[in-house]
């Protein structure tokens, strides 16, 4: 496989890969991710009311996700466009709207069976971006480095090309019986195959992330859509990045999965403390509201304390 960085790729080849993806240190991290993943799992069912401190964690991961950017999308004559919308843009909005995709696409998937569709995911970029555009259309996309502004990957063009790999994509994440990869390592594939793929104009790396997490749910993994591997990301986007690339320019895939796995693995930890930090204080602090207003409207006001409200700036 020849690749220029600043040429199309519209080489890409369908998933899954022809690189063997059990290797015993692929599996020993496998075995580690799904442990913790699985652990969580335990934790979110034993809540009364999950969605209350996943709205917690949702926000959590909006905020880091809407901060990722230092890789961007542009055509050149939209960089500059694009760059003074970004500075314009209240950040609380954004955030919102990462939050309301995550729920629209989520939505969307119970609406289609558990499937994960082209329709759906292009719903969860246009949640995200605020917009009514679909697939890019038009050539000259480029991925570039936003400090340097060197190009460092450039996507598949144009549209019939963009359908046409998307359509093996769903296929791949909806099939049941064709392949028995891990779906931890399937979901690293998937993320690898959708942003390599690009398919919108903006918001690709976002929609990418909450890809991941509906994966997670649709395969049963997670009963909601709450783990997020963006605050991950963002500490080590350097490898991210790198990863990213390697796997197109020397098809380092173990590299990239083993990425994955360890973002899961360690986020997955992460929120156990959180929401256990969570309960432990809810659980203080409720005898002491009891004394204060020592009646049955305890119980709301504790929820309403930890309930995140957002203000615009
Ligand atoms: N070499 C690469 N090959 C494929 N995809 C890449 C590469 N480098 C970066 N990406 C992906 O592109 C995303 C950025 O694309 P885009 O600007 O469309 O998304 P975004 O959601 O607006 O930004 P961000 O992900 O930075 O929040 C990155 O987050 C990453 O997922
Ligand atoms: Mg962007």
């Amino acid at each position: 496989m020849t690749y220029r960085p600043n040429e199309p790729f519209n080489d890409l080849p369908p998933l899954p890969p022809s690189f063997d993806l059990e290797s015993a240190v692929i599996f020993k991290k496998v075995l580690a991710a799904s442990r913790s993943l699985a652990e969580l799992k335990g934790l979110y069912e034993t809540l009364p009311d999950p969605r209350l401190l996943i709205n917690t964690v949702v926000l959590q991961e909006s905020r880091d996700s809407s901060a990722i950017e230092n890789i961007v999308t542009t055509q050149d004559e939209l960089y500059l466009a694009l760059l003074e919308e970004g500075a314009s843009q209240s950040g609380a909005k954004e955030v919102i709207r990462y939050r309301e995709a995550v729920y629209a696409g989520w939505e969307h998937m119970q609406q289609q069976q558990g499937l994960l569709t082209v329709n759906g995911i292009t719903r969860v970029m246009q949640r995200i971006k605020d917009t009514q555009a679909g697939i890019r259309k038009q050539p000259g996309t480029v991925l570039k480095n936003s400090v340097t502004g060197a190009v460092v990957f450039t996507p598949p063009c144009c549209e019939d090309v963009i359908l046409q790999k998307l359509g093996e994509l769903e296929r791949f994440i909806n099939e049941k019986y064709e392949n028995d990869l891990d779906p931890l390592i399937k979901m690293a594939l998937i993320h690898y195959q959708f942003e390599t793929i690009h398919p919108f104009a903006d918001g690709n790396g976002r929609t990418g992330r909450i890809l991941n997490v509906l994966y997670l749910v649709q395969q049963g993994l997670l009963p909601l859509p709450a783990l997020y591997l963006s605050a991950y990301i963002s500490e080590y986007k350097q490898d991210y990045y790198r990863l990213l690339r390697e796997v197109t320019e020397k098809e380092n895939w173990e590299g990239w999965v083993l990425f994955i796995l360890t973002a899961v693995e360690e986020t997955a930890i992460l929120t156990i403390r959180k929401i256990r930090a969570i309960l432990e204080l809810k659980a203080e602090l409720f005898p002491l509201i009891m004394e204060e207003i020592g009646n049955s409207n305890a119980g709301v006001i504790l929820d309403l304390l930890f309930t995140p409200a957002l203000c615009e700036d």
